[in-house]
């Protein structure tokens, strides 16, 4: 793992200092006004807003580069593709990869999970094998698996969290079995923030001979991320969460596991050769990018990784933990709010419930006071059931945040008490 992501979260709190106010100045939608009040973007673990550079990087792209890649010998073609695999390298270096083969281009997370499903999961899997998952999961790293399962008569497992949040680590090892052939795993909870103790959990799975693959989607936007240091088999993250475009997202897998798999989907450039008798596929990573891919996604994703580099992924973790620990503590204050997620580790995200209140009730009190959080299952029904609640409120974290707006986070907390009072 990088310096930043060895460090635990706590202790990276300390950083130089930060201009906030000219990283703001950097995404133009954060100016937006909604019902007559500047907008406060606190949504960014649904997804992220866009700096100018990555907005650039996709009109550039289309203005002076755009032809399909892989395929032609002119030299539009020769330059997208070049464009393109400089942005694999750069993908490769943000989570230090060994090889830039080891990094295929997906449309994000959800791809890129339902991929190992479908591929690594169907070849390896049959009937009474397990998958082992755990209780705080996306709902992206709970249905692939489970229709994963139904198709080969597998059972999926799952690993119990305790009330603050966190795995139970001693439970997870215990599911750890014989049968197990696949561990499917979130770095960081989405629902509940909190930082799952990733390398000890691959190591715990190794122990056994058993892959993991993450689901990196919170991760990445937030903490340095070393795929060799944590050793994860497969790492999924998506690019529109980090400051990135939509429908971009990325597969990291060791090479000989990736190499080993079967295509998932057929297509253009996945192949090697074909005839109507018989088609051989192509190299890692082209085996598992069929059909012509989203090269303008790619070139804004390369943007926004450039862009966290320039800041620097140690200083977006403590800004970012910085404003957590402020908005814990003032939120947690308020009468009638209560904190759902509170692990000693986490990670830009706070969801709560506020006495009687629906959390739509008050994600639309707060929209009239241009702020914008989510309410609802945050596509993780069962972290609902496991605390009992139908929604929470969530509020999350990224770069461009101040402490200003989570005054008018808690100031629109307090005119929901008054309304509901
Ligand atoms: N997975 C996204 C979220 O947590 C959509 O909001």
């Amino acid at each position: 793992m990088s310096a930043a992501a060895a460090v635990p979260i706590r202790a990276r709190a300390v950083q130089q200092p930060f201009d906030v106010e000219r990283i703001r100045g950097d995404f133009p939608i954060l100016h937006t006004r909604v019902h007559g009040h500047p907008l406060v973007y606190l949504d960014n673990a649904a997804t992220s807003q866009k700096p100018r550079s990555v907005i650039d990087a996709i009109v550039r792209y289309y203005e002076g580069e755009n032809a399909n890649i892989h395929r032609g010998v002119h030299y539009l073609s020769q330059v997208a593709t070049e464009e393109f695999e400089k942005a694999r390298e750069t993908v490769r270096g943000f989570v230090n990869a060994a090889q830039s083969s080891e990094i295929i281009f997906t449309r994000g997370t959800t791809e890129a999970i339902n991929l190992v499903a479908q591929t690594y999961g169907r070849a390896h899997l049959g009937a009474g094998d397990e998958v082992l998952i755990t209780a705080m999961e996306h709902h992206s790293n709970i249905v692939p698996w489970q229709m994963l399962c139904e198709g080969k008569g597998a059972k999926l497992r799952v690993a119990p969290i305790n009330d603050a949040g966190e795995l139970l680590l001693e439970e997870f090892d215990k599911l750890l079995g014989r049968r197990t052939k696949v561990v499917a795993v979130a770095h960081v909870s989405n629902a509940l923030g909190t930082i799952n103790p990733l390398k000890r959990m691959v190591a715990l799975a190794h122990a056994r001979g058993i892959p993991v693959v993450v689901d990196g989607a919170q991760a990445v936007p937030h903490l340095g991320v070393d795929v060799q240091d944590l050793d994860a088999d497969f790492y999924a993250f998506s690019g529109h969460k980090m400051y990135g475009p939509t429908g971009i997202g990325v597969l990291y897998g060791k090479h000989a596991l990736l190499d080993a798999m079967p295509p998932y989907q057929g297509g253009g450039d996945m192949i090697s050769s074909v005839t109507f008798e018989k088609t051989t596929y192509n190299k890692l990573p082209h085996k598992f990018e069929a059909g012509t891919p989203d090269m303008a996604g790619v070139a804004g994703l390369k943007a926004a990784i450039d862009y966290m580099n320039g800041i620097g992924i140690a200083k977006i973790a403590g800004h970012e933990h910085d404003l957590l620990e402020y908005a814990t503590e003032e939120l947690g204050a308020l009468p009638g709010v209560r904190l759902i997620g509170t692990a000693r580790e986490k990670a830009s995200v706070l969801s709560f419930v506020l006495d009687e209140v629906h959390p739509h009730d008050i994600g639309t009190i707060l929209d009239q006071q241009g702020i914008a959080v989510r309410t609802g299952h945050h596509c993780a029904q069962p972290v609902m059931e496991r605390f009992h609640i139908p929604a929470t409120v969530r509020a999350s974290f990224a770069v461009y945040n101040t402490k200003a707006e989570i005054d008018a986070l808690v100031r629109g907390i307090r005119k929901v008490r008054e309304v509901f009072a």
